[in-house]
């Protein structure tokens, strides 16, 4: 999500701090916004002149410090609410007093970075879509210590970067991932009742309800081990069953696979290796 956001930021027009753990992912970040560019560029959405001057806006580092003096910080790391929680310790400590810091988060209480540092009144979530150079919506997040400024400028920001903000309550799931992963979830338990292959899940969506993507596309998308966070900050702030992830998806994060479809590739070979060893 980091690059998709500093993407849509740059192309706007803004001057893009992109901060990372070390320099080599933050390299590597650049160059994924100038190959998404470049694609752009071949596809005639854009003008060399445009992707270039868009590039030059991006300053990438692994120095928390380059953020001292910028306007709006956008944490995108891990969806972890104690690896966030120190995060915004830090940035309150590096940032200028009157420095916004928003959080991408998913699903996680803003409420609680927010009381992480001493500036509550200037704290709240800006949530993209993936992918977030494409997606129009913004969910703008409201904890209870927000300011009124605050959230009218990032909504301008949001708004100078294109996109259409909603506002919403800081509720686990906010609107579209109340909404939507209990719908991803299900997708996973019905192939793990045999009910119909991924492919014609994906399929019977796209179809029947004129979805973009299938339930199974759009958790490769997102990631199966962020999927997997979001529906049990879903779970732990509400108790509903409708959030409890279904056992095949944990069990699949724990085998190390973030793509749903791949994982099942894998154990199909597997099927197959074992069944051939043993002659069947
Ligand atoms: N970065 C930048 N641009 C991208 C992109 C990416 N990763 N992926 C696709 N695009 C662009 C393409 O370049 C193309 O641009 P163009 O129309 O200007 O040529 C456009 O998007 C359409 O792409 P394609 O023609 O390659 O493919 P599709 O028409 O199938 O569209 C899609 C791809 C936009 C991803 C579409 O399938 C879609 O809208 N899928 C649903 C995505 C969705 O539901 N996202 C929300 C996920 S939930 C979430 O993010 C919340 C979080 O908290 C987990």
């Amino acid at each position: 999500m980091g690059s998709g956001i500093a993407e849509t930021a740059a192309v706007s027009g803004f001057e893009v701090v992109l901060r990372s753990r070390n320099q080599a992912t933050a390299d590597a970040t650049l160059a994924a916004i100038e190959k998404s560019l470049n694609r752009q560029v071949e596809k005639g959405k854009r003008t060399e002149a445009e992707r270039d001057a868009a590039l030059a806006r991006v300053t990438a580092t692994s120095e928390l410090s380059m953020l001292r003096d910028v306007d709006l910080v956008i944490e995108s790391v891990v969806e972890d609410l104690a690896v966030k929680k120190e995060l915004f310790n830090e940035l309150d400590r590096i940032t200028d007093d009157r420095t916004i810091l928003a959080t991408n988060t998913s699903t996680l209480p803003v409420v609680e970075l927010a009381m992480q540092t001493g500036r509550p009144e200037r704290v709240c979530g800006v949530h993209f879509f993936n992918p977030a150079p494409v997606m129009e919506l913004v969910e703008l997040v409201r904890p209870l210590t927000a300011s009124d400024e605050t959230i009218a400028a990032v909504r301008q920001f949001a708004e100078s970067c294109g996109k259409s903000p909603v506002e919403v309550k800081d509720q686990a799931g906010f609107i579209v991932n109340a909404l939507l992963f209990p719908y991803l979830n299900n997708a996973v338990r019905l192939y793990e009742q045999g009910v119909a292959s991924i492919e014609d899940i994906d399929t019977a969506m796209k179809g029947g309800c004129g979805f973009p993507m299938g339930p199974f596309a759009l958790l490769d998308l997102v990631g199966l081990d962020t999927s997997l966070a979001i529906l049990d900050a879903l779970y732990a702030e509400f108790r509903d069953p409708n959030y409890a992830a279904v056992p095949l998806m944990r069990r699949m994060v724990a085998a190390g696979e973030t793509k749903i479809r791949l994982l099942i590739r894998k154990m199909q070979n597997c099927f197959k290796m074992q069944f051939q060893a043993q002659n069947l």
